[in-house]
């Protein structure tokens, strides 16, 4: 396996998943947990160092653990990890001096082909992302310069006999379209064969499970996404009906969602299956309540309850499994440690575990999104379920502004559906990360053959976002926004306006509330 050492950067994450892409195992740990007694018993094969915000010129900046000098194995310093490598060895790194660098830049070779620039060149030079403000102005006795930039002459520099890769760059972002090759030719030089792929996690993970759990019982949440999914389909293979699902119905899902994840998981893959329907519930204790904070921490709080209740009825569980991933667990580096603003309480069921004296079983723990939809493939999740765009735990309440009432839900449901075939039918479901219909509280008045009409309009969404953190809206064509439309109002009663929302993340959020 491959160690990160995190020194902060925004994209160490994605440093991960070239890596992972290469179907090499590898894991990010932050700089102030890698001591020296730490690499000893991880024992990587190889060792990249991120980037990260501080300055190496600062006393007291992080640095790495002196013992990687001396391990053997090769190590990649990528723009900070550059600079401590080189001060650390005995090179010199400045600050200012106007060499600072921002964004595009060129890379020019200027020594013998180095070997984790293999395939790099073809035109002369290969275009690289920089993002640096400190330089390192004198590089450190064995290294030599292999590449350079009009703003960092020692863009690359490398001492091949022991293994260290220094680059100023960073060849993880899209905007350095050779940083892929880069990253192969370095873990090939260190001897990995690639051999991480998700079957041979399907067999690890399913023999992990059978040696946590034993004999014993687990109970899952079950909500039809695809991290619950996966967890509860591995699980089941690996220890079939010692696992129980408890799937809670808070009766604010999407038109026949309910009936189909019933139908997939009793029928196709014959797990035990409790449906939890307390859709009565969750409305009775909704009615009335229009203010979204609220509308959030009721649902969160009523989902434990009910979850616990149906727990507690599965005698001798002693284990809860928990679709948690990579992101979530991954330790990062904090430099301002100031609070951040709750913007919108999330669901989850966080807390859960320790309530009821449970332990967790986690399969998903080391991977990101990509690989737990790979996986579901691999245990033959249809296509089309693993493509599904997400789904809020609270679910279509955040998409009814103000108060809830079965009315408007199904209007909603009827609305989304058109919606949704829509999308699906003009071949843009895939393109989108997100689309949906949310009912808005108002009346307005119509026209409807020679007839007055007063009723409900909808929003319709639809954006696009790599991580759900920023977004923008979708350009769909009039064309488009008008045929669905139509076909809204024409088939579902009870809306005679349709609105579509073009307002990008930040300022607003996905969801409405
Ligand atoms: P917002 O509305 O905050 O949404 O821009 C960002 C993404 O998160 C989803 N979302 C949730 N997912 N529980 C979830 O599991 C929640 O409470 C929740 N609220 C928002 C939202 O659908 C979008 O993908």
């Amino acid at each position: 396996r491959l160690l990160i050492i995190d020194f902060g950067s925004q994209v160490t994450q994605l440093i991960a998943r070239r890596l992972r892409e290469l179907n090499v195992y590898c894991e990010i740990h932050p700089y102030n947990k890698v001591d020296d007694a730490f690499l000893q018993s991880f024992a990587p094969k190889a060792v990249i160092l991120s980037g990260g915000p501080d300055s190496v010129t600062r006393a007291g900046s992080p640095r790495a653990p002196e013992a990687l000098w001396s391990q053997g194995v090769p190590v990649l310093g990528i723009c900070y990890g550059q600079q401590t490598m080189m001060q650390q060895l005995g090179g010199l790194v400045e600050h200012g001096h106007g060499t600072a660098e921002f964004g595009r830049a060129f890379v020019t070779p200027t020594a013998d082909q180095l070997s984790i620039l293999d395939g790099w060149f073809a035109d002369g030079r290969e275009q690289v992302w920089m993002s640096h403000g400190d330089h390192v102005s004198k590089i450190a006795p064995g290294f030599q310069v292999y590449g350079t930039s009009p703003n960092a002459p020692f863009a690359v520099t490398a001492d091949p006999a022991r293994h260290f890769y220094a680059v100023q760059f960073h060849p993880e972002v899209h905007h350095t379209p050779k940083g892929a090759q880069l990253y192969e030719n370095f873990v090939k030089l260190a001897g990995f064969s690639g051999d991480w792929t998700m079957d041979a996690y399907r067999e690890q993970a399913i023999a992990a499970i059978r040696q946590r759990v034993g004999d014993k019982k687990v109970i899952c949440a079950l909500s039809g996404g695809v991290d619950s999914s996966v967890t509860a389909i591995l699980i089941h293979e690996a220890i079939g009906d010692q696992l129980t699902c408890v799937f809670v119905d808070h009766g604010l899902l999407r038109l026949g969602e309910a009936e189909q994840v019933v139908a997939m998981f009793r029928d196709n893959y014959n797990l035990n299956l409790i449906h939890a329907d307390e859709s009565e519930l969750f409305l009775g204790k909704l009615q009335g309540v229009s203010d979204p904070e609220t509308k959030r921490k009721i649902i969160g709080g009523l989902f434990i309850d009910v979850f616990q209740k149906y727990a507690n009825g599965i005698e001798g569980a002693e284990f809860l499994a928990q679709g948690t991933l990579y992101p979530d667990v991954i330790e990062s580096v904090s430099f301002s440690g100031g609070p951040s603003v709750t913007i919108k309480s999330h669901h989850n069921v966080g807390g859960l575990p320790e309530k009821m004296g449970l332990k967790l079983v986690e399969p998903l723990r080391e991977l990101f999104k990509d690989e737990v939809r790979a996986l579901g493939r691999e245990l033959g999740l249809p296509a089309s379920f693993i493509g599904r765009h997400p789904f809020p735990g609270p679910g279509l309440a955040i998409r009814c502004p103000g108060e809830i009432t079965t009315e408007k839900l199904d209007i909603l449901r009827q609305a989304d559906a058109v919606y949704i075939d829509q999308i699906r039918k003009h071949g843009l479901y895939d393109e989108i990360w997100q689309a949906f219909a949310a009912i808005l509280p108002m009346k307005t008045v119509g026209v409807m053959g020679d007839g007055r009409t007063y009723d409900y309009a909808l929003a319709l969404r639809a954006v696009t976002s790599v991580d759900g953190m920023t977004a923008d809206t979708y350009p769909f064509t009039h064309d488009f926004l008008g045929e669905t439309m139509t076909r809204i109002i024409n088939e579902v009663k009870g809306v005679n306006r349709v609105f579509y929302d073009i307002t990008s993340k930040p300022p607003g959020t996905i969801e409405l509330e």
